[in-house]
């Protein structure tokens, strides 16, 4: 496995100081503070969102709108909560006005999102929307067509499954993409548990049973 967890904190810990410093794209112009992300530093699963907008602008944290409210509420539906999983953005600043993210900024954050997932070690990302679900699935179609379709992917060097949803802000708009997010949202348990990693009682008692060499 991985390297140790408390190290990987530390390590999580410098990379948020880095972030609240950065001035690579011109956002650090006009954002109020970083939002680095939030949440289990050692979680299975982590979210991927799109850019903080003005209320996690104001916060530091991702995710605490209506947006945000959904999601949680998605969570605790599903036996999960925000403490259980780790929530972060593709850009880390907001851009003014929420307009969308611009290619260069994207280039400019996805270093952090990258060394995140690497330090993280998740084993299901779920992307929220189509920002997200491009960057990381590298490819162009968007959330309509792959909402729900988990596939694997080399992230932070690493395997994981990706699994992209609706953004909840898409869902909040229109009550039909707002079921189909439920609709995807209730297979994350099965998929985490799908993803997870074989037991050593498994090994083990095939080990008795003389399977192995
Ligand atoms: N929408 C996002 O994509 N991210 C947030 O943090 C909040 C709203």
């Amino acid at each position: 496995m991985g390297r140790p967890a408390a190290e990987r904190r530390q390590d999580l810990v410098s990379l948020y100081r880095e972030a609240q410093a950065c001035t690579r794209c011109p956002l650090h112009l006009t954002r109020t503070q970083v939002v680095f992300g939030a949440g289990n530093a050692d979680a299975d699963l982590m979210f991927v969102g799109e850019a903080p907008g003005v209320n996690e602008d104001a916060q530091g944290v991702p995710f605490v709108g209506r947006a945000g409210k959904l999601l949680e509420e998605l969570l605790v539906d599903n036996g999960l909560s925000r403490s259980d999983v780790f929530i972060t953005n593709v850009l880390k600043s907001r851009p003014p006005g929420n307009r969308d993210p611009q290619p260069s900024e994207i280039d400019a954050c996805r270093p952090y999102l990258g060394r995140q997932v690497a330090l993280i070690e998740p084993r299901l990302i779920c992307t929220l929307g189509n920002f997200a679900t491009k960057l990381l699935s590298g490819s162009p179609r968007g959330i309509t067509q792959v909402h729900g379709e988990p596939r694997r992917r080399e992230i932070g060097g690493r395997s994981v499954l990706l699994y992209p949803l609706f953004h909840p802000a898409a869902a909040l708009r229109t009550p039909k993409v707002k079921e189909q997010l439920a609709r995807d949202f209730a297979r994350l348990p099965a998929l985490l548990a799908e993803s997870a990693p074989v037991p050593v009682e498994t090994a083990s008692a095939a080990e008795q049973l003389g399977l192995l060499d």
